[in-house]
């Protein structure tokens, strides 16, 4: 046994960052000279063999340790895992592209330390001494409007709610851990919007800075997790993700529906049942295809697999516009309502029967 207890988990959440581990190790070794640590890497199968580079450290230095997760992705996921996995009792996250600043770390370790009443100790790009570094007038905007929409979550008032460098006490991070949404990029803010009492930070300025070795993952696919992220603190409890997704997609399948069934009918002069059988087949497809990508993203389906779902969701499909027809036809025809509320009736039973059943079958 040590003399020293463990003191400090460094988690680093990586995908395709081979080239910084060592750079990393040695930085996290001069900053916390002194100080009992261990870094977790918690990397999602980079083809680049970033685990690999991280283990071939550990094996000469216990203090490095790898978690390396197979079939899934997701900075917020792997943070909360490498968060779960140590005994320290503070626990950091840091980028391991060396951007954000690892000299902070002691002061924050001191900072927890110090006052038992805090609960988090927060790296601000934006408060009083703190920096962007060199970002592009693009970036910046971006990086702006993504902190106003925050605001609409958040109740505390942080000057920098979307920065991924912070140190925590690992057990209230392990108990906010089911009520994590852990979706998307953003883990501070969602360990802030989660929290049913407010949890009581400090920030520490620092300068972020230019990545030097490897490239961003921040892109589209990330953005749009970020706007799901928010959904789902926001009205998640009332309409789930998945399902608002869903019907999103199946909204814009139905404008798809007429826009075909306009050019083959109105415009191309084909029979009105024919326009109609093919638009039916290619908002279906359409639906589909969109929820394979986006709804059920994590999950999708490809090759073989992707024909074979098809088959299975154009079916589900079918049996829902059945029972859509049936119960609008219904309540039009012996109950004499408002037709647009019969519509409407239709609709929302076909949506979730299509929904339930084609999350079960299609990609169950
Ligand atoms: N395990 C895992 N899985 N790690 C990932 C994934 C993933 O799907 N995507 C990205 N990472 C890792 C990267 O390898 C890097 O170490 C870190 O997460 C940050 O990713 P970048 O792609 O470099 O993001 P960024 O620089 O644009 O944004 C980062 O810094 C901002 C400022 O603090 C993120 O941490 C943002 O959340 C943060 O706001
Ligand atoms: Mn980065």
């Amino acid at each position: 046994m040590s003399d020293t207890l463990l003191e400090l988990a460094v988690v680093i959440p990586t995908f395709n960052e081979r080239a910084n581990v060592p750079l990393l190790i040695a930085k996290l070794d001069a900053a916390l000279a002194g100080r009992a640590w261990e870094a977790i890497f918690v990397d999602d199968d980079s083809p680049d063999g970033t685990a690999d580079a991280a283990r071939a450290i550990g094996r000469e230095d216990p203090r490095v340790r790898v978690i390396q997760r197979i079939g899934r992705r997701g900075l917020s996921s792997a943070c909360i895992e490498g968060m779960c996995a140590t005994a320290a009792p503070c626990v950091a996250v840091i980028d391991g592209d060396l951007q954000h600043d690892e000299t902070l770390l002691p002061k924050m370790l001191d900072a927890l330390q110090a006052d038992a009443s805090l609960d988090v100790v927060i790296g601000s790009r934006f408060c009083e001494g703190g920096c962007t570094g060199e970002w592009d007038s693009e970036r910046v905007a971006k990086s702006a409007f993504a902190t106003k929409l925050s605001r609409q979550v958040l109740k505390a008032d942080l000057t920098d709610p979307m920065s991924g460098f912070f140190m925590i006490r690992s057990e209230i991070a392990r108990g906010l851990v089911p009520v994590l949404s852990g979706i998307g990029f953003k883990i501070l803010l969602d360990i802030m919007t989660a929290s049913p009492r407010p949890l009581r930070f400090r920030e520490l300025p620092y300068t972020f800075r230019v990545r030097t070795e490897g490239e961003s993952k921040l892109d589209y696919v990330v953005a749009m997790e970020y706007l799901i992220a928010l959904y789902d603190r926001m009205f998640g409890k009332v309409v789930p993700v998945r399902f608002a997704m869903f019907s999103a997609i199946g909204a814009i399948g139905a404008a798809v529906h007429l826009a075909v069934l306009f050019l083959l009918f109105r415009m191309g002069g084909l029979p009105f049942v024919t326009g109609t059988i093919v638009a039916t087949i290619v908002a279906m497809t359409f639906n589909y295809l969109l929820n394979n990508a986006l709804t059920y993203r994590e999950r999708r389906l490809k090759g073989a697999a992707l024909l074979g779902g098809w088959v299975s969701f154009c079916l589900v499909c079918a049996v829902g516009a059945a029972a859509n027809v049936g119960l609008a036809a219904f309540l039009h025809n012996v109950q004499h309502g408002d037709w647009r509320l019969s519509a409407l009736a239709g609709i929302a039973v076909a949506a979730v029967w299509n929904f339930a059943l084609s999350s079960r079958f299609v990609w169950g």
